[in-house]
């Protein structure tokens, strides 16, 4: 019912608006929205990773909910999880628009926002509010430097937000991957890494919550497990794989617009990456699997490969809210139609055999 709402009316009338504008209507929206307790989840749903129970492993990827705005919506709409950010520390503006374009007819997004948002202490405090209402859900935070940090304080710009943020966080993710920050990708590198890591752990939280590193499927294929093993030898509490790519031709885009390309075209790239980093970790790092997810097949697929969880941003707009649910009840089939008792027993099972 939803689901034909949305692809039949509500969308048609959506994808004629600006992409961005119609962003802000909608997480406006949401934030106005009574919050509501979505269906329980199936216990073949449920697990654990680092002693933090989810009740499914479906989660909000980041940029969706940059400053936490509509956390409770998320809830509703039967996310497990949601991160949110990326945060910065002060407040800025991101890149000039226009800025956010839809490839229609590839399921595609091509972003260059640059990490617009209100800062950390906006967010430290609409985090607080809502620790005390309670909203049942699992929060991770993503942190990002400013645009015009120097190089030789981004590191100290990641301890900022670990001091002001960590605390309302079940996890925290470090964005270094994000195209659209000049420079930024450059950290990924077991030397810049170090230097993150030791910001992070140096910062004065009274509880630290798992770190996980997000990662660019733009590395190269030997670059990219070296970092992963210097994310093991660190102590870093988990990967999440991926972040936009650049790549256009080999993904068969043909497009002027710059920015970072997520949806459809992303889903086996990321697929390839997950079972790489699964396979040459030996699954000792949990990895969270995000990039083209758009059915329960998808995200089933991302988990097979190594994934022991899921996020998704560009399918939400091409499925609608109702995409969710749908994976869910689609996932528990799944894992029934193959025997596995629990999302636990089917991670990485693709990757092994
Ligand atoms: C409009 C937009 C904004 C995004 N902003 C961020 C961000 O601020 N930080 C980040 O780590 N990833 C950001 N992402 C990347 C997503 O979190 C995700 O890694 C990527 O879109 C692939 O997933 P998808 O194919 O399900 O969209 C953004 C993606 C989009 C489409």
């Amino acid at each position: 019912m939803l689901d034909r709402f949305y692809r039949y009316i509500a969308k048609p009338m959506l994808f004629r608006l600006d992409a961005e504008a119609v962003h802000h209507m909608i997480l406006t929206i949401l934030s106005h929205t009574p919050s509501m307790a979505p269906w329980p989840d199936p216990p073949a749903l449920n697990l654990n990773l680092w002693g933090i129970g989810f009740s499914n492993p479906i989660g909000l990827a980041a940029g969706m909910d940059k400053d936490a705005v509509a956390v409770h919506a998320w809830h509703s709409l039967g996310f497990g999880f949601a991160e949110l950010g990326t945060v910065t520390p002060r407040p800025q503006p991101g890149n000039p628009g226009p800025r956010l374009f839809r490839l229609q007819d590839r399921g595609a997004l091509i972003n260059r926002l640059g990490f617009p948002g209100e800062g950390m202490e906006a967010v430290a405090q609409r985090l607080t509010r809502l620790r005390r209402a309670r909203v049942p859900i699992r929060l991770g935070i993503n942190l990002g430097p400013n645009k015009d940090t120097p190089p030789e304080a981004v590191a100290a710009d990641y301890g900022a937000l670990m001091n002001r943020l960590g605390g309302s966080a079940d996890f925290i993710v470090i964005n270094v991957s994000s195209p659209n920050t000049p420079g930024l990708r450059n950290w990924q590198s077991p030397e810049r890494m170090r230097e993150i890591y030791a910001a992070l752990t140096g910062a004065r939280t009274t509880t630290r919550p798992p770190i996980l590193i997000k990662l660019a499927p733009d590395l190269e294929r030997t670059e990219l497990l070296k970092i992963c093993d210097t994310a093991v030898e660190l102590g870093f509490d988990g990967i999440v794989a991926t972040n936009t790519t650049l790549r256009r031709k080999e993904l068969g885009i043909k497009t002027d617009y710059e920015g970072g390309l997520s949806g459809r075209p992303l889903l086996e790239l990321v697929r390839g990456i997950i079972a790489d980093i699964y396979c040459h970790t030996g699954g000792r790092i949990p990895i969270v699997g995000v990039g083209g997810i758009g059915s329960a097949e998808d995200a089933y697929g991302h988990i097979r490969a190594g994934a022991s969880m899921v996020e998704l941003y560009t399918g939400l707009i091409y499925e609608g809210p109702g995409l969710v649910a749908a994976i869910k009840v689609g996932l528990a089939g799944l894992l029934r139609r193959d025997g596995f008792g629990s999302i636990s027993e089917a991670i990485g099972t693709a990757a092994r055999s």
